[in-house]
């Protein structure tokens, strides 16, 4: 069968790795690709979201599968153009459908969904420009630290945690009156703060069945001791050590199923991954997010621990035949850190070679923002390149992870070189 991989980060160099390990897969196909997928399948040079060339290529080349990386073809219905086209509609596609995208593209509508299935979240309201004045008031009934939402797409900007009320008006009335995150923060979602420690679960779900991947952990500021600005994900670690068999069966009866069952029951297509956001509350998950792709860096970590063939999996979820499949998972860690060009998660620049990816040899390297120039490969994003490794214990992994770290080069790199500081040994 031939394939197309959408998107161009390290998650998609993982997802085409992964791809083509498998004998399911003829040609395999990346739409637009980076330097990581171009040494193992075809590049083509088309935007996520061009729906009508993406449609082009498919045809020409006869893929019968498509996995789509980033949300953004998700929200803007790639799902759902693929069903109803009669040249398109036997292809199947991992990822949702519009309907079920709005999970990830709006937090009100996320927030609706989990009240309605009783699923454990933050307490919230809702508000817009006309109501920004309940809003302030809304927030004089909160304690600090309070928590802004843009209810839209913000490229993961859009959450403000603010210690000050007075901040915390101005900021409201920044994001509704004054559009601080455009269209996104038209809509605000202020909830209630929770305490605790983060981690995250990956399903994968036809609609009807699923299968729990593993848990991973994502380091998200770019300072180290979590400080500094929020960035795509510094580095991941799976499975999450403080996850244990207890907690993930409250995760699974209290949160998964009644997802999934959720879903089902709203008559919502979903054949794809659904990414969940927790926090541990005292001895309790409470869901802070959904995402409906998987996580990136956390790809890295957690798509080389699963064994089980993915293509076969993936066939699973376009039959909903699920429940047939049998995921077998690596019981090793494996840590993801990313290289990062200096500046980043604000300005930094481009095209510097990057040397040393071949003398690595016990750690997989995954490419984020690389692209070749020539036969050089050249910095090409804020994220560059991500360094897998597996050991018994995530710290023996994060050694050799941060061995080989020192095997690149490129002007400018930075990594955080304290990953797991927050766990337990
Ligand atoms: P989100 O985009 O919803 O994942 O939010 C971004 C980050 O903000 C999360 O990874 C959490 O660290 C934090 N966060 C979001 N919602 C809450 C909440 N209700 N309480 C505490 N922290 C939160
Ligand atoms: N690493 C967080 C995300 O993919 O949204």
């Amino acid at each position: 069968m031939n394939i197309l991989v959408l998107g161009s980060g390290g998650r998609e160099h993982t997802f085409t790795y992964k791809i083509e390990q498998s004998d399911l897969c003829d040609q395999l196909f990346v739409a637009p690709g980076n330097a990581g997928t171009a040494a193992i399948a075809t590049n083509v040079p088309i935007a996520v979201t061009d729906f009508p060339a993406i449609k082009e290529l498919v045809l020409k080349e006869n893929i019968k599968m498509v996995v789509v990386g980033p949300e953004d073809p998700l929200v803007q219905g790639i799902s759902d153009f693929f069903a109803n086209d009669n040249e398109l509609k036997d292809v199947t596609v991992i990822g949702p459908s519009k309907e079920g995208a709005k999970l990830e593209g709006s937090k009100e509508y996320a927030k609706e969904f989990l009240f309605r299935h009783n699923i454990p979240t933050a307490a919230y309201q809702s508000f817009t420009a006309a109501t920004v004045r309940e809003g302030k008031k809304f927030l004089e009934t909160l304690n600090a630290p309070y928590v802004l939402k843009a209810d839209g797409l913000a490229a993961g900007k859009g959450v403000l945690i603010l210690q000050d009320i007075e901040e915390a008006k101005t900021e409201l009335e920044n994001m509704l009156t004054n559009k601080k995150f455009g269209a996104a923060s038209e809509k605000v979602v202020i909830e209630e703060f929770l305490d605790g420690i983060e981690l995250s679960v990956f399903v994968l779900t036809d609609g009807k069945n699923y299968v729990t991947l593993p848990t991973a952990k994502d380091y998200k500021r770019i300072g180290e001791g979590d400080t500094g600005l929020n960035t795509g994900g510094m580095g991941a670690i799976s499975p999450v050590p403080f996850a244990d068999a207890a907690f993930m069966t409250k995760i699974e009866e209290q949160i998964i199923k009644p997802t999934v069952d959720g879903l089902a029951k709203e008559n919502i297509d979903y054949k794809g991954f659904i990414f969940i956001g927790l926090i541990k509350v005292g001895d309790d998950p409470k869901v802070i997010e959904y995402n409906v792709r998987m996580g990136d860096p956390e790809t890295e970590a957690v798509l080389p621990r699963v064994k089980t063939d993915l293509v076969s999996l993936f066939q699973h979820v376009g039959n909903q035949t699920l429940d047939r499949a049998n995921l077998e998972i690596d019981p090793r860690s494996a840590t993801t850190v990313m290289t990062v060009s200096g500046g980043y998660p604000e300005a930094y620049e481009k095209g510097k070679e990057i040397t040393g990816i071949d003398t690595i040899k016990d750690a997989i390297v995954f490419h984020a923002g690389t692209k070749l120039d020539g036969d050089k490969v050249i910095t090409n994003g804020g994220r560059v390149i991500a360094v897998t490794s597996f050991d018994n214990d995530f710290r023996e992994a994060l050694k050799k992870s941060y061995q080989n770290i020192e095997k690149l080069h490129f002007d400018k790199m930075y990594y955080r070189k304290d990953l797991g500081f927050d766990l337990a040994p």
